[in-house]
């Protein structure tokens, strides 16, 4: 077993719950932060010892790293297991909570790495997230819904629990944390674009610019994404109210209904803005993100009126910027 001190740069955290649930390898050496070391604990390709880092749990360690050099490989493996899953005709809830827990990790490390939002507020809204993540891992069939959408690529389904983090953040900015709103606030993040699973897969394509008759048959995704939801427990109407709004604007140009300032419950403008930022900053697979955090930031200045102002201020804050 080697021992190293690194600069806490060189690696990445990953969740140690997501590896309790897998009995197989990986394909990355992992290493166990002591102090200022970090500890190699697993070669690459060498079975998991999952009592053992079952017993690490035990003991308060919440987290391993893997190094940077090797989150390439890391997030390939991540994709491979994901894309498996969909086609299969069940997922259990093990396998439901590591390709979520993947996912959340790989959307939380590249927020945290973009140094963009302040670093507490994006660790308790990362949190927040994990924990619901965790109580829905116990619902496979919602958890489907998620899985679904990472059938072009895992895109959209980090792009979900990317917008669930941003609007966690954006809910601390204004103070608005109490638990049953924040629990809701994810839900509605996490599920929002779930009826994109309906559509034919060149439509749900982020790459893809949209013909017109496309893009009419894409808005469908808010109807076909309530429908879903109504049937799962747990998806009260005001969450299922914010999801079908989250394309709705402030100044009345969103669809499907024009609506427009406070006609939009304030669910439904967090999570729109939240959705715009992720929409903009998440990791596209192989394809470059569209925008690095300041140049999301940048864009989203510049259609300001399409958003709550108070929550535009709430962005610019959390990331120790001004909005004007
Ligand atoms: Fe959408
Ligand atoms: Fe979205």
């Amino acid at each position: 077993m080697a021992s190293d001190i690194h600069a806490v740069e060189n690696y990445f955290e990953i969740d140690i719950t997501g590896l309790l649930n897998r009995a197989d390898t990986l394909s990355v050496d992992l290493y166990i932060r002591l102090g200022g070391h970090f500890t190699k604990i697993c070669n690459k390709n060498e079975k998991i010892d999952v009592p053992r880092f079952a017993n690490y749990f035990k003991k308060g360690v919440k987290t391993l790293f893997i190094h940077n050099s090797e989150k390439h490989s890391y997030y390939f493996a991540s994709h491979q297991f994901i894309q498996g899953l969909i086609s299969k005709p069940e997922i259990v809830s093990q396998e439901s909570l590591r390709a979520i827990t993947e996912l959340a990790e790989q959307a939380y490390n590249d927020l945290r790495t973009e140094k963009l939002f302040d670093k507490d507020m994006l660790e308790k809204a990362f949190n927040v997230t994990s924990n619901c993540l965790r109580q829905l891992s116990a619902d496979p069939k919602a958890i489907r819904h998620i899985i679904g959408l990472c059938r072009v690529d895992n895109y959209l389904g980090m792009h979900s629990v990317a917008t669930a983090v941003v609007a966690n953040i954006l809910a601390q900015a204004i103070e608005s944390t109490q638990e049953p709103f924040l629990h809701q606030l994810t839900l509605a993040c996490l599920f929002h674009d779930v009826g994109l699973g309906k559509l034919p897969v060149e439509i749900s394509d982020p790459i893809r610019n949209l013909t017109g008759d496309e893009f009419t048959s894409m808005k469908q995704h808010l109807e076909h994404g309530e429908s879903l939801l109504k049937a799962e427990p747990g998806f009260e109407a005001r969450i299922l109210t914010a999801i079908t709004q989250h394309h709705e604007n402030f100044d009345g140009s969103g669809y499907p209904l024009g609506l427009k300032g406070e006609d939009i419950s304030q669910m439904g403008r967090l999570l729109a803005l939240a959705d715009n930022f992720s929409a903009l900053n998440t990791s596209r697979g192989p394809s470059p993100r569209l925008a690095s955090g300041n140049e999301a930031l940048k864009m989203i200045k510049d259609e300001a009126e399409r958003f709550d102002p108070k929550l535009i201020n709430a962005l610019f804050y959390a990331s120790g910027k001004k909005a004007s």
